[in-house]
C-alpha cells in the first residue's frame, strides 16, 4: 500500500509537471482525483488495510490528496499567467517603428480661389449671402428683367425640373432674394458665391461651375464706386500693378452694363496668345442695377441706385494659375490638385 502511494505521488508530480494546458491539467485531475481516480480508489481501499497500519496509511493518503490539490491549483495559475504573457508578446507594439504615411487632404484649388474672393470682399464690408441651386424661374429670369421669350434666355439654357423651376443659370437671383429679404433697408452690400448650371460643355465651359455675384444698393451709388471696388479686388487678387478696363455691354438686369477686363497677367498688356494679342482678359460682367429690378425687389429707383457684378470662379482660377482646360478641376486627379 505504501509503495502504491509513493508510485501515485511520483506519477502525479511527473504528469502535472508535464502539463501545459488547462485541458490536460483537467485530465490529470480526473485521472487521480476523479470518482474512479487512482488516489480516490486508494482512499476507498483504506478499509482493507490492517487496523494498526490504518492511521499511518490514512495520514499519508490525506497528505497526498492535499498535495495533489495544491499542485493542481499552482499549475493552473502558472498556465493562466503564461497564456497572458504569450498574448502580451504576440500583441506587443513597437513604438519605435516608423509610422505609416498618412495622406493629408487639402483644399480644392477652386475652394482656395473662392475663399480668397470672399476674404477680399469681406474686408470691404460685403456680407456673404446664399440662395438655392434649384431656383424659381421668377428669381432666375423674370425678376431680373428677363421675361419669357426674351432672347437673353437662349444663352442660359439649363435643366428644368418643371416649367417654373430650374437649376439656376447664374448667381444673380440671389440679388433679388437678398433685396426682398431686406425689405427696403439700406445699405445692401453682399456677395453671393455658389454653383450654377448651364447646358454648356467644352474646354472653357462646364455644365456646372461657380460664380460670385456682387450687389451694392444705397443712396448715391455710382459707376465710379463699381469701378473703384473692382479695381481694388483685381489688384488684391492678381497683383498691385493690374489695370482694369470697362467695355460697354448688355445685360437685361443692368443699365448701363459693362464687361470688365484686366490687363493680361501673362504679358502685362503687351499682347500674347492667352489674351489673343489684345493685352486684356475678360473676367466679369457688371453694371448699374436696372431700375425695374430695383422696383420689383421693393426698392424705389428714384431714391436709390446700385451696382452689380458677376464673375466665374473657374475663369479667375484658370487665369490665376494658368490652367487651360476647365475640366481639370473636376477630374479629381491628385497630380493636378496637389499643385495648388
Ligand atoms: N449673371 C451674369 C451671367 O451669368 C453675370 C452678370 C453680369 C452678373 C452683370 C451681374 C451683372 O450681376 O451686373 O452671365
Amino acid at each position: 500500500m505504501l509503495d502504491e502511494i509513493a508510485r501515485v505521488q511520483e506519477d502525479l508530480e511527473a504528469e502535472i509537471a508535464g502539463a501545459h494546458t488547462q485541458e490536460s491539467l483537467e485530465q490529470i485531475r480526473i485521472k487521480f482525483l476523479g470518482k474512479k481516480g487512482r488516489l480516490t480508489t486508494l482512499m476507498r481501499s483504506l478499509g482493507g488495510v490492517p487496523a494498526e497500519e490504518r492511521p499511518q496509511v490514512g495520514q499519508k493518503l490525506n497528505k497526498l490528496k492535499k498535495r495533489a490539490e495544491q499542485l493542481l491549483a499552482e499549475k493552473q495559475e502558472a498556465i493562466k499567467s503564461s497564456a497572458i504573457a504569450a498574448r502580451w508578446d504576440a500583441e506587443r507594439i513597437d513604438v519605435t517603428l516608423p509610422g505609416f504615411p498618412f495622406a493629408m487632404g487639402r483644399r480644392h484649388p477652386l475652394q482656395v480661389v473662392l475663399l480668397e474672393i470672399e476674404e477680399i470682399f469681406s474686408s470691404m464690408g460685403f456680407k456673404i449671402a446664399e440662395g438655392p441651386d434649384i431656383e424659381y424661374d421668377y428669381y432666375n429670369f423674370e425678376a431680373l428683367n428677363i421675361p419669357r421669350e426674351h432672347p437673353a434666355r437662349d444663352m442660359q439654357d439649363s435643366y428644368y425640373i418643371s416649367s417654373d423651376i430650374l437649376l439656376r443659370t447664374h448667381t444673380s437671383p440671389v440679388q433679388i432674394r437678398t433685396m426682398e429679404a431686406m425689405q427696403g433697408e439700406l445699405p445692401v452690400r453682399i456677395i453671393a458665391p455658389g454653383k450654377v448650371y448651364r447646358r454648356d460643355d467644352d474646354v472653357t465651359h462646364s455644365p456646372m461651375f461657380h460664380q460670385v455675384e456682387g450687389l451694392a444698393v444705397d443712396k448715391h451709388i455710382s459707376m465710379a464706386d463699381l469701378k473703384g471696388t473692382l479695381l481694388l479686388f483685381v489688384r488684391e487678387m492678381f497683383g498691385g500693378d493690374r489695370e482694369i478696363r470697362l467695355r460697354p455691354s448688355f445685360f437685361p438686369f443692368t443699365e448701363p452694363s459693362a464687361e470688365v477686363d484686366i490687363s493680361c497677367i501673362i504679358c502685362d498688356g503687351r499682347g500674347c496668345r492667352v489674351c489673343s494679342e489684345t493685352g486684356w482678359l475678360e473676367i466679369l460682367g457688371s453694371g448699374m442695377v436696372h431700375p425695374r429690378v430695383l422696383e420689383m425687389s421693393g426698392y424705389d429707383p428714384k431714391e436709390v441706385t446700385g451696382y452689380a457684378f458677376g464673375m466665374g470662379v473657374e475663369r479667375i482660377a484658370m487665369l490665376k494659375y494658368g490652367i487651360d482646360d476647365i475640366r481639370l478641376f473636376y477630374h479629381n486627379d491628385l497630380r493636378m490638385l496637389e499643385q495648388y
